[in-house]
């Protein structure tokens, strides 16, 4: 069973995707930080985001693969872990533009069709995960929530951060940030962020992380209901053409 979950940022999808994964005992799936950890290495090389060029033969030449023996998984790149530095502001700041690049993005779906090929039980979330990379999952959810409250809430995660500076964080600053990255998300010609047409939506505004993840484990678990007693109804109609 493969589950999708798409959406914007401050959703809350990495939360809700990993605690799903957990409660069905599938596996979990951050496409943001492979984006994320290409656009570190990038930063770090001293190479321009919007150098399509460089970041193509980056994503080419870079071994990023999970560590799927911890929960939730380790990414690593080219066998090293990359931590929370790729949820750092420059990061943060430059990673659309990255992720912007046609030939960039054809590399990490790749890269993740195979991850779920060889993890066929899967929790993923990202932008395109519905849309693009697996078109045919059993589920697929489209998590919003309103702009002022994705704000807020990664005010709250800045401030919790030990050593956070609670004077430098602005919350209109973080909702401008926030709403510049869904226009640079959703208006690329690739890989554009865009709700699946057969999405269960979600906003998550004014719900609770276990109200949304239980009310997605219940929609996962009827889908897998469903899939097992059409497979069931499939055999018996076998059955009975065989026979007639
Ligand atoms: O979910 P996140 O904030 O970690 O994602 C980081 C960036 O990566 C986000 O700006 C959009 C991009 N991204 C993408 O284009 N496609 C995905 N499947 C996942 C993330």
């Amino acid at each position: 069973m493969i589950v999708t979950i798409d959406g914007p940022a401050g959703t809350g999808k990495s939360t809700v995707a990993f605690l799903l994964a957990e409660r069905l005992g599938l596996e979990f799936l951050d496409t943001g930080a492979m984006y994320r950890a290409l656009t570190l290495c990038a930063l770090e090389r001293g190479l321009a985001p919007n150098d399509e060029v460089a970041m193509t033969a980056l994503a080419d030449e870079i071994d990023l693969r999970f560590d799927f023996h911890t929960a939730p998984p380790v990414l690593l790149v080219n066998g090293r872990p990359v931590g929370e530095r790729i949820r750092a502001e420059d990061v943060t700041g430059a990673v659309s533009i990255v992720a912007s690049h046609p030939p960039v993005r054809e590399a990490l779906v790749r890269a993740q069709r195979e991850i779920g090929r060889e993890h066929p039980r899967l929790v993923t979330e990202g932008r395109d995960q519905g849309t693009v990379v697996f078109p045919d999952a059993e589920l697929k959810v489209y998590l919003d929530a309103r702009p002022d409250v994705r704000a807020h809430r990664r005010a709250l995660q800045l401030r919790s951060k030990p050593g956070a500076d609670l004077a430098a964080i602005d919350e209109t600053e973080i909702l401008n940030a926030i709403l510049a990255r869904d226009r640079l998300d959703s208006t690329r010609a690739t890989g554009r962020m865009r709700r699946p047409d057969d999405a269960v939506v979600v906003d998550t505004s004014e719900l609770t992380t276990d109200e949304v993840v239980s009310e997605l484990a219940r929609l996962a678990r009827e889908r897998l209901r469903e899939a097992v007693l059409a497979g069931g109804a499939d055999d018996h109609d076998a059955a009975a053409g065989g026979r007639a």
